[in-house]
């Protein structure tokens, strides 16, 4: 496995589903791990799983001031930083016909507004040779029903990485994205995906994806370790899909 000793990973969206299996990888891999989120109750059960190399900060990535504190935080406990997963992120299903303002303005400001300045808010901290991650999703490629919005948030971070790679390749930072296909996380719940319906879902979701399941959160929080890793040193701007294959059909 590689080592991260040393190294210090802020995961945006710690608290819950892909962000915790990849701030649970980093912290066994070696490295201080930083986990952010609304609901304070869900960091507090995150850090407990995750340890004493584990800090855990409250707050919306909307809120640009949420940043500031949480770099002004890092700064004053770790120095740096060394790994950005700008990973957090919402979804509302809806028809085009039902969205209103406040759902759009929603959307786009946790998916695409807090990862701009999140990162931006980072960069002076983030030290050269350091790596970002934005997790994406196949939505950003794939037309599936209602999520119009969704797809258009998603595809604004696709296109700030490829930016971002270039941008700051004087100071050999990579920039990858991570682009999940359906996982099994708290976020269908969150869809408000009846638990009776649960099965129905899981039959129509396992014949939509070439290997026949969901994923489960560990098998993206793996891809996000290589993406980190020195294993990954030359992959810089890439948009790396974990889907099961389901974006070919
Ligand atoms: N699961 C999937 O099928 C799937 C597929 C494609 C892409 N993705 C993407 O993967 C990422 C992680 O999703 P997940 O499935 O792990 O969902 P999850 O289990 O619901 O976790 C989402 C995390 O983001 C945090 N978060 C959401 N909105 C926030 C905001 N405005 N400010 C601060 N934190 C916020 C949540 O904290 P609180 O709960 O406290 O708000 C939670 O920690 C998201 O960007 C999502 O779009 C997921």
């Amino acid at each position: 496995m590689t080592d991260f000793h040393g190294k210090v990973a802020l995961v945006t969206g710690g608290s819950s589903g892909i962000g915790l299996a990849a701030a649970r990888a980093f912290s066994l891999a070696g490295a201080r791990v930083v986990i952010t989120g609304r609901r304070q109750q869900a960091i507090d059960e995150a850090i407990e799983t995750l340890g004493e190399n584990a800090v855990g900060v409250s707050g919306d990535i909307a809120d640009l001031a949420h940043h500031d504190a949480l770099m002004a935080l890092i700064e004053k406990r770790f120095g740096s930083l060394d790994i950005y997963m700008a990973n957090a992120g919402m979804n509302h299903i809806e028809d085009t016909s039902e969205v209103t303002a406040d759902s759009y303005d929603v959307q786009f400001g946790a998916n695409t507004r807090g990862v701009f300045f999140g990162v931006q808010k980072a960069l002076p901290l983030l030290s050269n040779g350091g790596t970002i991650i934005l997790t994406s999703s196949i939505a950003s490629e794939k037309v599936l029903a209602g999520h119009a919005v969704y797809a258009g948030t998603k595809a604004a971070i696709n296109a700030f990485a490829r930016n971002w790679a270039i941008e700051l390749k004087d100071r050999e930072i990579r920039v990858n994205v991570l682009s999940p296909g359906p996982v099994d996380t708290a976020i269908l719940a969150k869809l408000g995906i009846p638990y009776e319906q649960r099965p129905a879902f899981e039959r129509s979701m396992a014949e939509a994806i070439p290997l026949g399941r969901m994923g489960e959160a560990n098998e993206l929080a793996q891809a996000a370790l290589f993406l980190a890793s020195d294993a990954a040193s030359f992959v810089n701007g890439v948009n790396l899909r974990v889907d099961g294959g389901m974006t070919l059909l």
